[in-house]
């Protein structure tokens, strides 16, 4: 059966959102990635899903490597601009930049970063898996750093959210109950 875009039982998931930077033929691009996932600690491995007929997916193709900047709850307009137009017909690094955001060089990929972002990861492309309609890109961080000042953007039901409210443990006699019953199921 299909999931399809915007169907009620799709939009259940909840995501981050991850701006793919990448630098080939169609030249240094964005696009955004609800569907970025961190998949192995050791060695760090981030499985990105796109599009088949993305120019992100063909720059990745061509270079071997692509940007992860995880973006943070100010980068919603980022995401919107990365996502809604096309890099074979949109310079949208330059649209963003005259919109005020920052870019930096990456330090071991041809690619640009965004700063400010939750997270920035730079990848080697390890692994391509030609899956349903989407490519699954299987990337090895080869440069990571965290900005724990910002928090991150949050996708979920076509819309950008941002987490302001964690879920209280229940109370530690409730927890000591469910503690005995993992014991008694013990195989
Ligand atoms: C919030 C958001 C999340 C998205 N997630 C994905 C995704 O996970 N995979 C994908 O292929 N496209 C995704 N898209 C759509 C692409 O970003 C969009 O098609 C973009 O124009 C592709 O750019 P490119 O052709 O320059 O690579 C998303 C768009 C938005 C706005």
């Amino acid at each position: 059966m299909d999931l399809p875009w915007g169907d009620e039982r799709t939009k259940q998931f909840v995501t981050n959102v991850g701006l793919i930077t990448s630098n080939g033929s169609y030249g240094q691009n964005i696009m955004a990635c609800e569907w970025t996932h961190l998949i192995s600690y050791s060695p760090g491995l981030i499985a990105i899903a796109v599009g088949k007929n993305k120019t992100t997916n063909s720059n990745i193709r061509e270079t071997k490597e692509f940007g992860i900047s995880l973006a943070s709850t100010d980068q919603s307009v980022i995401a919107s601009i990365s996502g809604g137009s096309t890099g074979k017909e949109v310079d949208k690094i330059g649209v963003l930049k005259e919109l005020g955001f920052k870019f930096y060089k990456a330090k071991k990929i041809k690619a640009l970063m965004v700063k400010d972002a939750v997270l920035n990861l730079e990848c080697s492309l390890i692994k391509t898996l030609n899956i349903g309609s989407h490519t699954l890109f299987i990337g090895k961080a080869i440069e990571a750093s965290a900005n724990p000042n910002k928090k991150p953007l949050v996708y979920h039901n076509l819309q950008y959210w941002e987490l302001n409210k964690s879920i209280e443990k229940p109370p530690q006699k409730k927890r000591d109950k469910i503690s005995r019953l993992v014991e008694r199921y013990r195989k």
